[in-house]
């Protein structure tokens, strides 16, 4: 049994998350973790809302609450929601965490005593109409390089240069408008990461990591790598984060630094993974040994490709610089951007669909198979109404809802509430087991690739076998002339919707769980079959009871589609938005914090 640890990027904690973003790490996480949980492994799925930085601080104020209260409601909502999609993580966590607040401090005071961590003095944008200093992401201007005039001062969504706020032409604060800018004087921490570039370079090509990776993960860790790696200050002038430990940087402390946000996020990997161990009030659970000398866990992250550099360059070089063996990332998957109509998700405009008004609308099962089914991969994935609902209509209601319903209405009908007897597998069915066969092995390695929409293709391929095989075989009319026919072609069929029920559990859960059901007892756990003994379809045997799920997915209708265009704005509403701006320039689906 293989120990699997999976982590999917920390949603921020201001405001909840849509269709993008969970397409771009919880959801693919979850399906895997599900998938590996299945096949039997030791898997740990951790996760946790991303707390600190200047946007919580902000959107506190805004709210008028104490920044922790904020952020203690703000996980609660996320977490509902989050349930509410089927994920099911081991532990959601939360990086304000004081378990996070001590392990962030140990790293911070392991990477100065190995001479990783400088103090210098620095010089900083003080916004003297906002009464503090900026953080870069908070000054905005035109980029240098591509000209896009929103670009932030740490990045430049449209070209996706690293910036510094003193490069940008006409700067401005991004709170208030206020060009009156002062350039200040204030002490940090660096993390001397051009000391690591080598380490993380021999790294990376060293376990071979980007010759496994998916492209998009190991093409931008390479970008990143060749242009190399600058220190970079790992502190801030904030009230709310994990502060600077007195006892080794007093008087940082003193003047009250937090670390910052990017230092802190993913060490709450770990932390998160302690919370998780704490919370179960007993010695049970042995976080260390999924983080510390854990040679025989296999890691694999999931997250949006804004966020590849933080993982595959920075966190570990930040790991490395401890001169402790933490576990690094092993596979990293990462996602394009879904956008809207082709347009970008966006709450301040309101358009696009966001995880609670989604459920409002449909079960989760209908949005994580049609997400994955169509999750942005090689390239950016435009959701619109019209896919969403013939892949809903079609995949889901008439290739595997109606099958199921088919299937089993007609035995009950014709042969009562047994699974029928009679008949001996013939070649119809050597045939179909060998398809099942080959299919089955077909959606295990696009899994075990990390290859999500090839997985869902083959899941549908599977589900498209059972009804050409019903087709060839017409129980219907065999029935009229060959009742025994027609058990064998029934029987033959509900063996499949049990496998449906188990293969198809990562990415429809509910779905997968009503079709469990109807074979109860027997279909009760999930239970893998390998591809060799799925050929067989013989698991249920004639004469054990059955019964009959209700429709597994309804049908999206005209006026449905009416009525979501309406409420989320659907093409119309996409002609102002402003096409060629990168989807994660919003504050609200760019990266996370500064
Ligand atoms: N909150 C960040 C974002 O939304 C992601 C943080 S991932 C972590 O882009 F590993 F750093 F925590
Ligand atoms: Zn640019």
């Amino acid at each position: 049994m293989a120990r699997h640890l999976v982590t999917s990027a920390l949603p921020y904690i201001n405001g909840i998350k849509h269709l993008g973003n969970m397409v771009g790490s919880m959801l693919p996480a979850d399906v895997y973790a599900r998938y590996l949980r299945l096949r039997g492994h030791d898997v740990l799925y951790i996760c946790a809302t991303d707390e600190h930085g200047t946007p919580a601080e902000l959107a506190a104020q805004e709210a008028g609450l104490p920044v922790a209260e904020f952020c203690a409601r703000q996980h609660s909502a996320q977490k509902e929601v989050y349930d509410g999609f089927g994920l099911a993580f081991d532990h959601f966590g939360r990086s304000s965490s004081q378990q996070n607040a001590e392990i962030t401090q140990h790293f911070a005071r392991r990477l100065q005593e190995q001479g990783f961590i400088e103090q210098r003095t620095v010089r900083q944008v003080y916004s003297v109409a906002d009464g503090r200093f900026l953080p870069d992401r908070y000054i905005i201007g035109t980029c240098p390089y591509c000209g896009y005039d929103k670009a932030r001062g740490d990045q430049c969504e449209n070209c996706t240069r690293v910036l510094d706020p003193t490069d940008l032409i006409d700067a401005r604060s991004a709170i208030s408008g206020s060009t009156e800018l002062e350039v200040r004087e204030t002490k940090h921490l660096f993390l001397l990461q051009s000391k690591l570039q080598s380490e993380v370079a021999a790294w990376l090509a060293g376990n071979g990591s980007t010759e496994r990776w998916p492209v998009l993960a190991s093409s931008i860790a390479r970008k990143w790598l060749t242009e190399g790696l600058d220190d970079r200050a790992i502190t801030r002038d904030l009230d709310w984060g994990v502060p600077v430990p007195g006892d080794t940087w007093p008087e940082l402390a003193a003047e009250g630094k937090v670390f910052y946000v990017w230092f802190d996020a993913p060490i709450e990997y770990i932390a998160s993974t302690k919370e998780w161990a704490d919370s179960a009030g007993s010695e049970d659970r042995d976080w260390k040994s999924w983080w510390y000398e854990a040679d025989d866990v296999t890691y694999t992250q999931f997250m949006a490709k804004d966020n590849v550099p933080f993982h595959t360059v920075m966190f570990p070089a930040t790991e490395l610089g401890t001169r402790e063996p933490w576990k690094k990332v092993d596979f990293v998957k990462a996602f394009n951007w879904l956008t809207y109509y082709g347009g970008k998700f966006s709450t301040s405009q309101r358009r696009g669909v966001f995880a609670d008004a989604a459920l409002d609308v449909l079960p989760a099962d209908y949005w994580r198979y049609f997400l994955m089914a169509n999750a942005p991969e090689s390239d950016d994935t435009s959701f619109t109404w019209e896919l969403f609902a013939s892949s809903v209509n079609k995949d889901l209601a008439d290739t595997l809802g109606n099958f199921v319903n088919r299937v089993l209405s007609f035995s009950r009908k014709r042969f009562g509430d047994e699974i029928p007897a009679g008949g001996a597998p013939g070649e119809p069915e050597r045939e179909l087991g060998e398809e099942i066969g080959r299919l089955l092995a077909a959606y295990e390695a696009q899994m075990e690739a990390l290859q999500f929409r090839r997985a869902a293709q083959a899941l549908r391929a599977l589900w498209s076998a059972g009804n050409a095989y019903l087709e060839t075989k017409a129980p219907w009319l065999e029935i009229r002339t060959d009742p025994e026919a027609a058990a064998l072609t029934l029987r033959t069929a509900m063996n499949l919707i049990l496998l449906y029920a188990v293969v198809s559990d990562p990415f429809i859960p509910t779905a997968a769980r009503a079709m469990r059901a109807a074979f109860a007892p027997a279909g009760d756990a999930a239970v893998w079959v390998g591809a060799e003994e799925a050929r067989s379809l013989d698991a249920l045997a004639a004469g054990m009871p059955f019964t009959v799920p209700p429709v597994l997915f309804t049908k999206i209708t005209e006026e449905d589609l009416e009525a979501y265009r309406e409420r989320f704005g659907g093409r119309e509403a996409d002609a102002g938005a402003d096409p060629g701006t990168a989807p994660g320039a919003d504050a609200e689906s760019g990266p996370g914090a500064s």
